[in-house]
């Protein structure tokens, strides 16, 4: 019986044991990576939401915008991009796509300014917006995309 006790009692002090053991340790270290920059993260987090949340300052219309198109994208696209309206329900959603992943190669890396004139440009090659119209954080999520209507809207 005794030594029965000394053993639960053994078995119990070695789980506190662990249990302090758990508690107090930070897990441990290996030496690699470091704190992420600030400057670094914002460069990455660009997405854009349909409501246009997440836009960065600039303008640009499709006059700038057929300008960078020819430098940057036609030896892909030809002339411009035929958008299917079944595929882009909102413009602020063409705008982030271009952003993040055109040219897809990273051959030129697009500031705001031309990202806004190059969806100009493409909207207004589509027959979305007048040639003179000019994007920016206010007049983007304005912009009615012809296909919205055949998108589900959320309940
Ligand atoms: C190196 C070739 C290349 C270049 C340069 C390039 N693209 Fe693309 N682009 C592609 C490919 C490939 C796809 C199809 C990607 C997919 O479907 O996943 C695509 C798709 C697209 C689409 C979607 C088309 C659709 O059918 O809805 C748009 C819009 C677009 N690109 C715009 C641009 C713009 C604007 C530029 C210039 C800033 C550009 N691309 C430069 C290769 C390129």
């Amino acid at each position: 019986m005794r030594s029965a006790t000394l053993v639960i009692v053994a078995i119990a002090a070695l789980i506190a044991a662990g249990c302090v053991h758990t508690a107090g340790a930070a897990g441990p270290t290996y030496g690699l990576g470091r704190p992420a920059d600030p400057a670094e993260i914002a460069a990455l987090d660009i997405d854009v939401s349909p409501d246009g949340t997440g836009l960065p300052d600039g303008r640009g219309d499709a006059v700038d915008g057929a300008q960078t198109f020819a430098a940057a994208c036609a030896r892909c696209h030809g002339a411009a991009v035929r958008l299917d309206p079944q595929r882009w329900p909102y413009a602020t959603t063409l705008f982030d796509y271009v952003r993040r992943a055109m040219p897809p190669d990273r051959s030129t890396r697009l500031r705001p300014n031309e990202v806004y004139a190059i969806t100009a440009y493409e909207l207004a090659v589509n027959g979305v917006i007048a040639r003179g119209d000019v994007l920016d954080r206010t007049s983007l999520p304005r912009v009615t995309m012809p296909g919205l209507k055949a998108f589900f809207t959320p309940p």
